[in-house]
């Protein structure tokens, strides 16, 4: 299975599928990961308050694959927001992991009654220079969160990554995303542990046409609008399911019956209210 991959600022490139772990323990994790490298999964979402950082690296030490061959990705949270902490922060994670690097290393959330995240932000820009992050990017940040780092700081971030699904499109965020180079890369894209996404008649109805199922429905409405996406699944046919979306094409009638899943411009977590 080969799975394309999008460039970013940094000069690295993601792949466009990515296996997501919350809320996997370790033992978990490393199951997984084993199974979703077998299946061709190369890009690993997690984050330290996962609790699994060392459970995703060990899956990947017991897959037998290289490490440079995985896009691995950790998120710091507000417990290392604020001068330096991210330093220590990164630094816990890659030994929790045994790893020299991450290749994308994200703000978990902008916490902005903190207003920690510029001053994080410069952080993050140190550790991109030293090469422990190959590259930075933010999570959950809305465009007002987005214009003050570029306000007042020098680095774009290289990824944002969102709560986004035909229910939450994001429209707003993803059109500022496209303006400055920011490659969007949606969480829960299957609508979360409820699936929400893969029930409605809409998505039922193209699944049954393009004989796919629905969950390689909603994954392809996001890759074909070069979104990255990270479905977390345990189970091996689903991985590979989730995988299998690069062979087949959604119509623009497809795309037109889908978007009037959309939950409107407010759907979704709201990042000024919650985060961690
Ligand atoms: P499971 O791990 O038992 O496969 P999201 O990635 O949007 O947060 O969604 C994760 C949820 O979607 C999990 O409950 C997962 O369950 C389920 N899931 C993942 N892949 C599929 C699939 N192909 N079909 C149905 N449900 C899926």
């Amino acid at each position: 299975m080969s799975v394309p991959s999008i460039p970013l600022n940094s000069g690295t490139s993601i792949p466009q599928m990515g296996l997501g772990t919350w809320p996997l323990d370790d033992a978990e994790a490393a199951a997984t990961v084993v199974l979703a490298a077998e299946a061709g999964y190369r890009h690993i979402d997690t984050a330290t308050r996962y609790g699994n950082e060392a459970g995703v690296a060990e899956g990947i030490r017991r897959s037998g694959i290289a490490r440079e061959d995985f896009f691995v990705t950790t998120k710091l949270d507000g417990a290392f927001q604020g001068g330096d902490l991210a330093i220590a922060g990164l630094r816990a994670a890659l030994e929790r992991m045994a790893f020299d690097y991450v290749d994308l290393l994200l703000i978990h959330w902008p916490l902005p009654q903190r207003d920690d995240y510029v001053s994080t932000w410069r952080t993050f820009e140190e550790l991109y220079d030293d090469g422990r992050a190959r590259a930075i990017g933010v999570s959950n940040f809305k465009v007002a969160h987005l214009e003050k780092l570029a306000a007042e700081t020098g680095v774009v971030p290289a990824v944002n990554q969102i709560e986004l699904s035909p229910a939450i499109p994001r429209m707003e965020q993803r059109a500022y995303h496209e303006a400055h180079g920011i490659v969007t890369e949606s969480w829960s894209p299957l609508g979360g542990s409820g699936t929400g996404a893969l029930n409605p008649s809409a998505v039922q109805q193209i699944a049954s046409r393009l004989e796919r199922t629905p969950a390689q429905v909603v994954l392809r409405w996001h890759v074909q609008q070069g979104l990255v996406a990270i479905p977390k699944s345990t189970d091996p046919t689903r991985l590979a399911q989730n995988l299998d979306v690069f062979s087949f094409e959604l119509s623009p009638d497809d795309f037109a019956a889908m978007a009037t899943l959309s939950g409107g411009p407010n759907a979704g977590v709201d990042s000024d209210r919650s985060g961690h």
